[in-house]
């Protein structure tokens, strides 16, 4: 190519680029160092292996020893519906923990499968299975992955080192979306699964699953339900602490906004978190009484953070809308 020709497909990108700059990656130059971690399982090179689906694959009905896990507040993700399931071995227990973590057993398997209902507006038309995110424990570690589904929606392959991919949708009111959706690698996995540098679950805490839910056509309390089932031990429900869902607009501004800073931020801005993040001061756990949040001293950092899309700077490729203007609104009456 002469000069010209390569400063011409220089300046095609570059419009590629500009046009699509509402959906890109976040607006910051974060570097992820490579973490060591040690691993202690082996994962397989295809999903079906682990019998997590029972059926078509892509109904994604769960086996029988597979059980539902509905979390009141959620990460967002471009936007991605989630299932999350758990697997424990028989005749094993999820055991609550005194400061009301959950100890999983060595076995365990949590899950997390992202998907997209083509329209919104009927879900007759069918979804799109992005990629199944795994957990799993074995020898006191836990070890992370991500399986990326097939065109065919028959199976998923190991991806360990991220991938981007093409999707769009059509919204509830009828709008067109798509975003060039990103598969994180297993490093960056580990940037918001750790604490004191060892790989972690995040969203099943007891508090987060201590909430209504349906199953077989009744409504009854989540932690209840799984200690019918066998697969969590026995203690007095009512005593554990409930997590507000963020979406709820019953519930107060306060508990909102750190429901929803508790889940989109904390798992890097907490004192156990990935260095690079726990420099900056934040402590956003929902627990953390607000003095000792960060979030007084930092109001117009945090909104600028969240509109210059600096932050979370991995995770989603487009901004939360709704959930900015929450943390707006919540900021706002502080
Ligand atoms: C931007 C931070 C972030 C990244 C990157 C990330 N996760 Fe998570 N992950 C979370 C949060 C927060 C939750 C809990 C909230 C939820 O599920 O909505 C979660 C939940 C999960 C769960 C369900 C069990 C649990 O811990 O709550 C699995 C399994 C999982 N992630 C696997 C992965 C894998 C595999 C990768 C890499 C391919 C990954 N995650 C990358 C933040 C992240
Ligand atoms: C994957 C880990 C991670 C997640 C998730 C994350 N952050 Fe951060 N955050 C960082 C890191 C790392 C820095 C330091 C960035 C730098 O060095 O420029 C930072 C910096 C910040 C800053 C300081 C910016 C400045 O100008 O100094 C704010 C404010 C912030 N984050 C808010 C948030 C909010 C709000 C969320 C959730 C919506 C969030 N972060 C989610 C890792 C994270």
């Amino acid at each position: 190519m002469t000069g010209i020709q390569i400063y011409a497909a220089g300046l095609v990108l570059l419009m590629v680029v500009a046009c699509n700059e509402d959906n890109l990656r976040p607006n910051v130059d974060v570097e992820i160092p490579e973490f060591d971690f040690p691993e202690t399982v082996v994962f397989e090179q295809n999903l079906s292996a682990y019998s997590i689906f029972e059926g078509t694959p892509a109904d994604l009905i769960p086996a029988n020893d597979f059980h539902l896990l509905e979390l009141s507040s959620i990460l967002f993700t471009d936007y991605a519906h989630k299932q999350r399931l758990v697997k424990v071995p028989a005749g094993t227990q999820m055991t609550r923990m005194n400061d009301g973590v959950i100890d999983y057993p060595d076995g365990t398997i949590l899950t997390k499968t992202f998907f997209y209902q083509n329209d919104a507006r009927d879900t007759s038309l069918g979804k799109r299975i992005i990629e199944t995110r795994l957990l799993i424990k074995e020898s006191g570690i836990w070890n992370i992955a991500t399986y990326l589904w097939n065109q065919e929606q028959t199976d998923a392959t190991l991806a360990l080192n991220g991938i981007d991919t093409q999707v769009s949708w059509i919204t509830a009111d009828g709008s067109s979306q798509s975003t060039l959706y990103y598969v994180p690698s297993q490093n960056e996995c580990m940037t918001c699964h750790q604490s004191n540098s060892t790989m972690t679950p995040i969203g099943p805490n007891l508090r987060n699953l201590n909430r209504m839910v349906e199953r077989n056509g009744a409504s009854l309390n989540q932690l209840t339900h799984l200690q019918a089932v066998g697969v969590l031990n026995n203690f007095e429900v009512s005593q554990v602490a409930q997590m507000v869902d963020y979406n709820d607009a019953s519930a107060s501004l306060s508990q909102r906004g750190r429901a929803y800073l508790d889940m989109n931020c904390a798992h890097c801005h907490n004192p156990n978190g990935w260095e690079g993040a726990t420099e900056r001061e934040f402590d956003f756990r929902y627990e953390t009484p607000l003095s000792q949040s960060g979030i007084l001293f930092e109001e117009d950092k945090i909104i600028n953070a969240l509109l210059d899309r600096e932050m979370p700077f991995i995770g989603t490729t487009m901004l939360d809308q709704e959930g900015v203007n929450l943390i707006m609104e919540y900021i706002d009456s502080l």
